[in-house]
């Protein structure tokens, strides 16, 4: 059978799930969200051998290779992975798309307009796999985990070679080798997630903040959200582990580290040997010489009291808490499945401002979930006021298949939640202005990133409530905590002169 009568055999086939597998070569494994939504009490083991098989490390050899990531941190820290195991197989990494010989596209599933972005760059290779056949295109991350996705691949983007998901990516050398050396596209997603696989080799992007992987998954299924179906159940990775990583780094000279998972607070619950949670592994990480330690995503319910005992001790953890709410309003809270009311919310704020007496907070906040009234999106704003965010992460909720939220009838018109959306941006950034305005004549200590984005001559760099600082100082300063004045505020970040530390203020 040719590709075109393939397509068209699977375009005719009649039952609602389509099978695929006939058509296929090598391992055909597409995704289920029915499956992925169970929740199963089946041990996690954690694997401390991978490798990359010998007869595999010079699959990549004079080969090149580009990761394009949409999506979280975890998507990013999941590509350093990909990085290093390519690397591994030999493959050299490169920025530019007509050198490379492997590419793979990390996607994100989180809303609509995620998943159109990553179409729009699939639809461009298809030119560049034209005029270089031997291209091998991999499509991987949270949107492989959907069929939906995966069947609109098989239909109409045939210049795909690879299809794999988020819980197989330690298969990628043979999946790999099977799409570079089989004549059919390779579909292999795991619904389900699998073991832990500790070692993998990784390549960080950068040498000054790292990321590190506490846990994985989301068992919360708030009702509008898709990852709890494309990243599996809660799993944590052994406390040992982690602090070793974060030894690691700080060996390595670098400055600071994000510990990542979708709710970091659920840390340690699945580990059944050992009491053990968030507070306590931030405690010994507390005592890791690296300058700074963040954390993110925090979920507001799980958030407890030793987490913030041990948060206002201080030193390397700072003191900017990411703290989603979604909606200042209870009933839909209620609806969304956050479990929590406005009240516990500003509850539980106040009692870690009241620990920790400069922290900032920042949030996630959705409009416009479905049959939200003009009411209860006032609720979120006078939430926001009330709170006084930092930052806010804005957005236009977006229905996703297969998860409750999307089966509800919704009858706020889409222009109606964009000019929520464009009421809701314009009080965050009001309150930034204002925030920032707080900051001249202070003096703040910031951990030099690089170069400004405008202006090479200038540096720019964080402080430790994640705002931005510009500033004149030596190149030599990059990667180093210094202290610098501000001497002027903009919307979206501060400017300043370098100064002695003896004159720090915050
Ligand atoms: N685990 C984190 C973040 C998950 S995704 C948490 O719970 O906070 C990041 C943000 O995307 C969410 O906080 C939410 O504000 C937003 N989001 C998730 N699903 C969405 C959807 N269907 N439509 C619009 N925004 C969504
Ligand atoms: Fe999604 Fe809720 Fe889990 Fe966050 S906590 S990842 S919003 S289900
Ligand atoms: Fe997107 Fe998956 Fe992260 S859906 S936000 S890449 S967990």
């Amino acid at each position: 059978m040719n590709e075109e009568q393939k397509k068209a055999q699977i375009n005719k086939s009649s039952t609602g799930e389509k099978d695929y597998s006939q058509y296929f070569e090598t391992t055909y494994t597409p995704p289920s969200l029915k499956q992925a939504k169970k929740r199963g009490k089946e041990n996690i083991e954690i694997h401390y051998d991978f490798d990359v098989p010998e007869d595999m490390q010079q699959i990549g050899k004079d080969k090149k290779f580009l990761i394009r990531t949409y999506g979280c941190q975890m998507n990013e820290h999941d590509s350093e992975n990909m990085a290093g195991i390519l690397m591994r197989m030999g493959f050299e990494s490169t920025a530019a798309v007509e050198e490379a010989d492997v590419i793979l596209i990390n996607t994100c599933a989180i809303r609509e307009n995620a998943e159109n972005k990553v179409f729009g760059e699939i639809g461009h290779l298809k030119a560049l796999k034209q005029e270089n056949p031997g291209l091998v295109i991999g499509v991987c991350g949270c949107m492989s985990q959907e069929e939906s996705v995966v069947n609109r691949i098989l239909q109409k983007h045939q210049q795909i070679d690879l299809i794999f998901g988020t819980h197989n990516i330690h298969r990628l050398p043979e999946l790999l080798k099977n799409a570079i050396f089989g004549k059919e596209m390779v579909v292999e997603v795991w619904s389900k997630e699998g073991d832990i696989i500790e070692n993998m080799p990784r390549a960080r992007k950068g040498k000054i903040k790292g990321w590190v992987n506490i846990m994985y998954g989301c068992d919360k299924f708030c009702t509008y959200c898709i990852v709890p179906y494309t990243r599996g159940k809660e799993r944590s990775r052994r406390p040992e582990d982690i602090i070793e990583e974060v030894r690691h780094l700080a060996r390595n000279g670098y400055q600071e580290i994000t510990l990542l998972g979708q709710n970091v607070n659920a840390y340690g619950k699945d580990l059944a040997d050992i009491d053990y949670g968030l507070g306590d592994l931030m405690d010994e990480i507390r005592k890791i010489d690296i300058p700074r330690v963040r954390f993110t995503t925090s979920h507001p319910r799980d958030f407890d009291d030793h987490l913030i005992e041990v948060l206002a001790k201080g030193g390397n953890l700072v003191e900017h808490i990411h703290l989603p709410v979604q909606s200042g309003n209870n009933d839909i809270l209620k609806l969304m499945a956050r479990k929590y009311t406005r009240e516990s919310y500003v509850e539980l704020a106040n009692k870690i401002k009241k620990a920790i007496p400069n922290a900032s907070f920042t949030t996630d906040i959705i409009v416009g979930f479905p049959n939200e009234t003009e009411e209860q999106f006032e609720d979120t704003m006078t939430l926001v006021k009330e709170m006084e965010y930092d930052s806010a992460f804005t957005y236009i909720y977006s229905p996703r298949d297969g998860t409750p939220a999307a089966k509800m009838e919704d009858n706020v018109p889409h222009e109606v939640k964009k000019k929520r959306l464009a009421r809701l941006n314009a009080l965050v950034n009001e309150l930034s202005a204002e925030k920032n305005k707080e900051y001249p004549g202070k003096t703040v200590e910031v951990l030099v990133e690089g170069e400004s984005k405008k202006d090479p001559e200038v540096l720019s760099g964080r402080t430790r409530t994640n705002r931005l600082v510009n500033f004149r100082a030596p190149k030599s300063t990059i990667g180093t905590v210094i202290y610098v004045k501000i001497t002027e505020a903009k919307t979206w970040s501060l400017n300043g002169e370098v100064v002695e530390p003896a004159e720090v203020n915050i």
